[in-house]
């Protein structure tokens, strides 16, 4: 097996002041990495800044021989992205590899979901990660080369009450992720998900106890960390990781019914008549990208 190893690369790890981010950077540095650790150091609903969150884990990696800088933009400005990337390429002269991972709550049920707690949760998850990848991946394209990890959430994917702000946020993230997939291929940049759970000041209050004290950052960074490197040539996959289990999620379609010869209109009724053949999940495809979903249609397009 390959070893693992980052020297050389050059990462941006947005929100790596604590919880996973910061895991990540220490175990992405420890095997070579130059990191800018990017942290806005504010509240876990988003309020405020504290440099103190970026030195510190600065230092850390310092302490342990690597090379970081920290930044303290934040992710969710058109500048703060731009600052942030330029930080890595003054620094570091590029950038190889980038996480999407700083993140905010702001839950509410849907009822009390104002314009500002949707609007800030979006900010910083979805247009956070618009803003910094895209100067990223203008470098990356230019050096021919990158690796780009999204950070989405059960939430998103499965449903979690309380959350739609942060839910539709997280989802938006696996479309930006299935496009920068195609556009990222000709140039060798990979986009990956990760779907963590692990215990952090997001979720103190969300795991049972007993789950919180096992549940460390440590065993999502692995997946990260090798979803980061020259070996893992997949992209657009959603892995889940918790605690020592890794998983792939994936959008799919089911066979489906076929109720027209592709000139008659079917009725409602009938759509209700074959709707458990509609719902069926059973034998799924999955479709790399939208015309191979036209395959479908074959048998009414003859
Ligand atoms: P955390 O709160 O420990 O870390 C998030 C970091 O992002 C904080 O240090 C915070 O200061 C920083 N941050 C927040 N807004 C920022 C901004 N605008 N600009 C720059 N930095 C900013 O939380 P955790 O758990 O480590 O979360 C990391 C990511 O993983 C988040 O995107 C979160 O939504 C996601 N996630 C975490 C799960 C878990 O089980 N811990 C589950 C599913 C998703």
């Amino acid at each position: 097996m390959s070893k693992i190893d980052f020297t050389g690369r050059v990462a941006i790890i947005t929100g790596a002041g604590a919880g996973l981010g910061r895991c990540y950077a220490l175990e992405m540095a420890k095997r070579g990495a130059k990191i800018v650790v990017n942290d806005l150091g504010g509240s876990r609903d988003g309020v405020g800044s504290d440099g103190a969150a970026a030195n510190k884990v600065v230092e850390e990696i310092k302490a342990l021989g690597g090379e970081a800088v920290p930044n303290y933009d934040s992710v969710a400005t058109l500048a703060g992205g731009e600052n942030i990337v330029n930080t890595a390429i003054k620094a570091f002269g590029k950038v190889d590899i980038l996480i999407n991972n700083a993140g905010i709550l702001r839950d509410k049920t849907f009822i009390k979901m104002d314009e500002e707690n949707w609007d800030a949760v979006m900010n910083v998850h979805l247009k956070g990660a618009f803003y910094v990848t895209r100067p990223a991946f203008e470098n990356m394209r230019k050096n021919g080369y990158g690796r780009i990890v999204m950070t989405t959430s059960g939430a998103g994917l499965f449903g979690n009450f309380g959350q739609t702000n942060y839910a539709s946020a997280k989802m938006g993230l696996i479309g930006l992720t299935n496009v920068l997939k195609i556009e990222g291929e000709k140039y060798n940049i990979k986009t990956n998900v990760i779907v963590p759970v692990a215990a952090s000041r997001l979720t103190e209050d969300v795991l049972p106890p007993e789950f919180f004290e096992k549940m460390k950052p440590d065993f999502v960074a692995s997946a990260v960390l090798y979803m980061c490197s020259e070996q893992c040539v997949d992209s657009g996959m959603i892995i889940n990781a918790a605690l020592g289990y890794y998983s792939r999620s994936a959008v799919v379609t089911g066979p489906g019914a076929i109720l027209s010869d592709g000139v008659k209109i079917p009725t409602p009724e009938e759509v209700m008549g074959d709707w458990s053949k509609i719902i069926s999940l059973d034998s799924p495809k999955y479709f790399n990208m939208l015309p191979e979903m036209f395959s479908v249609l074959g048998p009414v397009l003859k």
